[in-house]
């Protein structure tokens, strides 16, 4: 008998494969369910050390497809849900709204009403507390300009791209099925995140590896628009903690308190990715190539994280700088990744990106 059923969407994804294999290893009596498509950016690779793990399973679904979110949520007796299922870069939210519209706003709306329908039953007899933990961004916040003070919980909503408008989009949804049907929801907005599993579309991973390769590194308009940066790992134990001590219908940031205008982040990998490799100290700021700015480029994001802070105790464990050396060696170590990951479809959208 398991304590505790969690469905965890989007777990073959970069963030997601985190999440699972932290709940995998760290409550042997859960059964996790990861439910992934398995897109262009979803990989079981990311996951192959827990794979044969006994209270891991995978389950192929795609989120549009209500039918099967409801069989899934009864074959597995589903109590709790972590939803990280997306369309997740900017970039192609650009150039393909609709998937965007459709994956994050009418997936996570088929998972909410697959929830309620299981989980408000009259006369459930469950014990166990339900909870419907949606995993969302800091882009829904819009964006700061350099002196304004960062995004908290009761920032307003103004998202300025197609993924964001969705992912602002879903959390509404998310807070009316609490408002209306009284769901038991959390939800979290994370700022940036880096590490190992990244698809290479990102910027962190897509500049390591066109350093390796001596490609140019495309900055978008004067490179002065600034990021918060959070390991993923930190991003993953924040997300533990929520989903198992925040505050029902409650919503916390998340964040690094970490900013770092692009180009001098670009400087950092550049440094430290020469060094991993054996090249002369900036050798390959050569590379760095001034391109059209994003449509719609956010200027800023920077978030404060005070609330999960000062009610759940958590904070980042990890140094920026640790963080970017950890990450930089992971990809020069996992060259056979990243070709896997960046062959077949991914030639065609690099292509149609930057010429
Ligand atoms: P990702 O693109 O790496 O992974 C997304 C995963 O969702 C993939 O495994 C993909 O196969 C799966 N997926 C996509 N469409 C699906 C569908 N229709 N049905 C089932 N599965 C589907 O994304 P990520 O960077 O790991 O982000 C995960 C979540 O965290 C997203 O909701 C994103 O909005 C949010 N988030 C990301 C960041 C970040 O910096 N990456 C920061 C804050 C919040
Ligand atoms: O803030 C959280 C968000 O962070 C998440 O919700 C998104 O899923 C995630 O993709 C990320 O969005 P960004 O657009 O900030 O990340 P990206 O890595 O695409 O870009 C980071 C910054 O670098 C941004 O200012 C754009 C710039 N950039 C990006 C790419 C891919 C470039 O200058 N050149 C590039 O080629």
């Amino acid at each position: 008998m398991n304590k505790r059923n969690i469905l965890i969407t989007g777990g073959a994804g970069f963030i997601g494969s985190h999440v699972v294999r932290l709940f995998v290893n760290k409550y042997p009596d859960y059964r996790i369910v990861n439910l992934d498509a398995l897109t262009y950016a979803g990989n079981l690779a990311n996951l192959k050390d827990i794979e044969n793990t006994p209270n891991y399973v995978f389950e192929k679904a795609d989120i549009c497809d209500f039918e099967a979110m409801e069989q899934i949520f009864k074959k597995y007796n589903i109590d709790g849900v972590i939803h990280l299922a997306a369309e997740s870069h900017v970039d192609r939210s650009i150039k393909d709204p609709f998937s965007f519209a459709k994956t994050n706003i009418m997936g996570t709306l088929n998972l909410l009403e697959a929830a309620r329908r299981t989980w408000q039953i009259p006369n459930s007899k469950s014990q166990i507390p339900n909870l419907f933990y949606h995993v969302s961004t800091d882009e829904v916040y819009g964006e700061l300009d350099f002196d304004d003070t960062l995004f908290t919980e009761t920032t307003a909503y103004d998202p300025h791209s197609p993924y964001s408008a969705s992912k602002a989009s879903s959390d509404h949804f998310v807070r009316a099925y609490r408002d209306t049907y009284g769901l038991p929801i959390v939800i979290s907005n994370c700022s940036n995140n880096y590490g190992p599993y990244q698809f290479p579309e990102k910027l962190i991973p897509l500049f390591i590896n066109n350093i390796r390769h001596n490609k140019p590194l495309p900055v978008y308009g004067k490179g002065e628009n600034v990021r918060d940066w959070l390991y993923v790992t930190d991003h993953a134990r924040a997300i533990d903690v929520i989903f198992h001590n925040g505050k029902q219908g409650d919503t916390y940031n998340i964040g690094g308190f970490n900013e770092w205008k692009n180009i001098d982040l670009i400087k950092v990998i550049i440094e430290t990715v020469d060094r991993l490799l054996g090249r002369t100290k900036g050798e390959s700021e050569k590379l760095i190539t001034y391109v059209t700015d994003r449509a719609g480029h956010d200027l800023r994001y920077a978030i404060d994280a005070t609330k999960l802070k000062n009610e759940l105790g958590w904070t980042p464990s990890l140094q920026f700088e640790e963080g970017i050396e950890k990450t930089a060696q992971w990809y020069l170590e996992n060259q056979d990744w990243l070709d896997n990951v960046t062959s077949g479809d991914y030639q065609q959208y690099y292509e149609k990106m930057y010429g």
